[in-house]
């Protein structure tokens, strides 16, 4: 392996191209620099037990290890080359896909991976002061993983910008890592994305639901016929998929231990220092509405435009019949003069929609198998999703009121429900208060259950952070 491999792994031939060579070593103090401000604040320094990809072979990507995490190798690592793949959807079906960028097409990629790029740095900004209250060695670095994973996926668009867009995609690169998370003045570009996150059931709400969305958004844009950019990110699914374990299973840890409470006959949960379920309803309330509206508008000529030039296609194009989506309608239902009315939407122009169907039916098995908890425990009662309109920010619903079950309704009922429905300031400061740093191997927090196995085959009880 080259010097050059080593600081920057990759599968791109990256040491024959010393134009981006160049780049990227210019941007790699950039980003090292942004990762110890922004980063996890106080374990830059700790030994961590953490998971690099090496490779893109399906028989061994990664590799575990104790690192400190500035010394963690950022790699580029696309999905190897499909032969003769051809556009799959859209006006240009069964052309052959691009290598370079189209210039018509140039500002609408620059804007998808610009946008997907932000993501990225936001969430670890995000996170950045969570490690201070892990509730256990093995979440911590659980934690981490995500972290330093998405700081990857971070390089992963670096990459498409350096390597494709010339001067501009170097400026974008470096604006990446200018805007901040809830930063008033440069703020991320997704709303969700500045949220704050800065305790644990925020965090495993958010990996669960808004790392969900980054699913669907990479595996529309893995069906782009921008081969660079489908095969970029159709590595970076491979990652995503754990970051969704820590949510999913994160949060049915919480659930188990608030059942095993409420089983032993406690009236109160917060007097066993576990969450409530409402507690944890209004929080799902919370992070589903805000990841629905990442998926952008219900009816959106952009989403069309996407579509037909096949720069960003619907999850899993290929199991479809009809990829040319040119006749169909979708049926939707749409404020209009104080009530909800059925409307025939093209096809194309429901694109967000459709994506949003799939991550809806996603997002319902997990809080099923959260509900065979409850049901394990003997429980009758059942966490939900609310309706889709509920509390959003983003599309046709924004800017008209509904209830968790999709009721249009009036300011005055909002005012005097909402707090049933979202997360309170009492909720906020009894989180707060549960929020108790336990780092000694193999003990959990009182708020959540242990996992079922450990990482890599390790105990629960291993050592995962070694604390200088
Ligand atoms: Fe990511
Ligand atoms: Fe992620």
């Amino acid at each position: 392996m080259s010097e050059l491999d080593s600081r920057i792994p990759n599968n791109v031939a990256l040491s024959q191209d010393p134009r981006l060579q160049r780049a990227l070593l210019r941007w790699q103090p950039a980003f090292l620099n942004w990762w110890s401000e922004m980063g996890p604040e106080g374990f830059q320094g700790d030994d961590v037990f953490l998971r690099t990809a090496i490779s893109v072979e399906p028989s061994g990507w990664s590799h575990f290890d104790y690192v400190r995490m500035p010394d963690y190798r950022w790699g580029i690592f696309l999905a190897p080359p499909e032969q003769d793949r051809r556009i799959g959807f859209g006006d240009l079906a069964g052309q052959p896909v691009w290598r370079e960028v189209p210039g018509e097409f140039r500002t609408d990629l620059r804007r998808l991976i610009v946008t997907q790029g932000d993501t990225e740095p936001a969430s670890v900004e995000q996170q950045r002061q969570l490690g201070k209250t892990a509730p256990s060695l093995y979440d911590l670095r659980n934690l981490f993983q995500v972290n330093v994973e998405e700081g990857r996926h971070l390089w992963a668009m670096v990459y498409l910008l350096h390597s494709h867009f010339g001067r501009d995609g170097r400026e974008e690169a470096d604006a990446l890592l200018e805007r901040h998370s809830g930063d008033a003045d440069r703020p991320r570009i997704l709303q969700a994305f500045n949220e704050p996150c800065d305790d644990w059931l925020n965090f495993y709400l958010f990996t669960m639901f808004t790392d969900r969305d980054g699913k669907y958004q990479l595996l529309a844009l893995a069906e782009s016929a921008f081969d660079p950019l489908s095969r970029t990110t159709r590595f970076m699914l491979t990652e995503e998929a754990f970051h969704m374990s820590v949510g999913e299973t994160g949060v049915g840890r919480i659930v188990e231990r608030t059942a095993e409470v409420m089983a032993a006959g406690e009236d109160d949960p917060r007097e066993a220092g576990v969450f409530d379920l409402p507690l944890i309803q209004r929080h799902i309330n919370f992070w589903f509405s805000a990841s629905l509206d990442l998926f952008g508008g219900e009816v959106s000529s952009n989403a069309a435009h996407y579509f037909a030039n096949g720069l960003k296609g619907r999850a899993r194009e290929s199991r479809r019949q009809d990829h040319a989506a040119l006749d169909g309608v979708y049926l939707m239902e749409l404020p209009e003069d104080g009530a909800l009315r059925e409307r025939d939407v093209p096809l194309r122009n429901a694109m967000n929609e459709i994506l949003r169907d799939d991550y809806v039916r996603d997002c319902e098995r997990g809080l099923a198998r959260w509900n065979r908890i409850l049901e394990a425990a003997g429980l009758g009662e059942r966490l939900t999703l609310p309706n889709r309109r509920f509390h959003r920010q983003i599309g046709a619903y924004s800017g008209h009121r509904f209830d968790p079950e999709g009721r249009l309704i009036d300011e005055g009922v909002w005012q005097r429900k909402s707090g049933e429905w979202l997360p309170t300031a009492d909720d906020r400061e009894y989180v707060r208060h549960l929020m108790v740093p336990v780092y000694e191997p193999g003990k959990m927090a009182t708020w959540i259950a242990p996992p079922r196995s450990g990482v890599d085959g390790k105990p629960i009880g291993y050592e995962y952070v070694k604390r200088p």
